[in-house]
């Protein structure tokens, strides 16, 4: 398989699979338990049926968005994700270089490979700083403040990590941070010798949004046990609302599902809910948020941005999020198949063709611009 063969995101995932070690594999596609979750949250968008309206001059298509104060081209963004640099030597230069040239917003995660304040000098496109509440207190206020001298315009906290996802894939496979070549790990460096060679001649493995406050060189650990013990389980509303008090920007919480909470989020200032079940990696059996989505949106809906993510891999997908409400949505897996299977030029094929996918399918919906999508334009089954 080649990258101009790849026509999809089950094309991207196919050559993904042949470019990665197994247990690097696994860890992107991988989800939590049985992997209800992961599956159920593409299948949602199965239960609802688009409504096109013809006849309505579609020859020019705006796809720009407003979402968490940025103006962004594409109604799609790259979610912050992991480790980017064990996916492709590139990790997430490539993406965020990806992103800037398709106008939209790119995702740093606490677990990212890249520094933030590198990422942020080098482009211009909107940058959102994912970020995991740690026991130690003042590094949380470390990180906020460095996050926010570097210049990071959206702040997204992760809620639904209180604790490791059970990931049975990484269980078998003993993926862990850092990675490291394990006698496995040789065996598949031998079967995957393209990685194997970006992997050892690129910059050795870190993790510097840590690495600057705490000491992550000792032994190798899973992300179960990084979520358990290194992050505060006793984390609560007045907590969050001190970070928010504290970052004094774009804040919003990722990963939240119920009405009560979006509300909640509402009440102490947050500018913005992510629904997302974490790409179904955490909690199995916890609804897709596409089918919470119209909920969400009719509760808090004029109050703060409403975003969805997990499960998108169409663009007919997003269409459907934003005609219940979404103001944008996000995308993991989507681009990181496309990171591994072949760098920027993979991530950046994967963004064209979501935007190709997206202006096809607004024009025969008989849309011209993204606010012209609402309701009328579905049906639930
Ligand atoms: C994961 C975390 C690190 O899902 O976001 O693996």
């Amino acid at each position: 398989m080649r990258l101009s063969n790849c026509h999809n995101f089950h094309d991207f995932r196919t050559l993904a699979e042949q470019k990665l070690p197994g247990p690097i594999f696994n860890y992107i596609d991988g989800a939590a338990d049985d992997e209800v979750t992961y599956r159920q949250n593409t299948d949602s968008f199965n239960n609802c049926d688009l409504i096109p309206n013809v006849l309505r001059d579609v020859k020019d298509i705006d796809l720009s968005v407003s979402v968490m104060g940025q103006k962004l081209d594409l109604p799609i963004y790259c979610s912050p994700t992991a480790l980017q640099r064990l996916f492709h030597k590139d990790g997430e230069r490539a993406v965020a270089a990806a992103a800037a040239k398709y106008g939209t917003m790119f995702g740093v995660s606490s677990l990212g490979t890249v520094s933030l304040e590198e990422l942020r000098e080098k482009h211009k496109n909107p940058q959102c700083y994912q970020f995991y509440f740690h026991k130690d207190k003042a590094l949380n206020k470390a990180m906020l403040e460095r996050a926010k001298e570097a210049g990071v315009e959206v702040l997204m906290l992760t809620v639904d990590s209180i604790t490791g996802g059970n990931r049975e894939r990484d269980l078998r496979t003993g993926f862990s941070i850092p990675f490291r070549l394990t006698m496995a790990g040789m065996f598949e460096f031998v079967r995957k010798p393209a990685w194997g060679i970006g992997y050892v001649m690129s910059e050795g493995f870190s993790l510097p949004q840590l690495n600057k406050h705490i000491n992550m060189s000792g032994s190798p650990m899973s992300i179960g046990r990084y979520f358990t013990e290194m992050l505060d389980q006793s984390m609560n509303w007045d907590d969050v609302a001190e970070l928010v008090e504290l970052w004094d920007g774009q804040f919003c919480l990722k990963g939240v599902m119920s009405s009560q909470d979006a509300k909640k989020a509402t009440e102490i200032g947050c500018t913005g809910v992510i629904l997302s079940n974490h790409g179904g990696r955490q909690l199995d059996g916890s609804r897709a948020p596409f089918d919470q989505l119209a909920e969400i949106v009719d509760e808090v809906g004029d109050e703060i941005d409403v975003i969805m993510d997990s499960g998108i891999q169409r663009g007919t997908h997003v269409l459907k999020a934003l005609s219940l409400g979404a103001k944008a949505v996000g995308g993991g897996r989507f681009y990181l198949y496309a990171l591994a299977a072949a760098g920027q030029a993979g991530v950046e094929r994967a963004l064209e063709l979501m935007k190709a996918e997206i202006e096809r399918d607004m024009r025969l919906m008989g849309v011209s611009s993204i606010s012209e999508l609402s309701r009328e334009n579905l049906r639930f089954r």
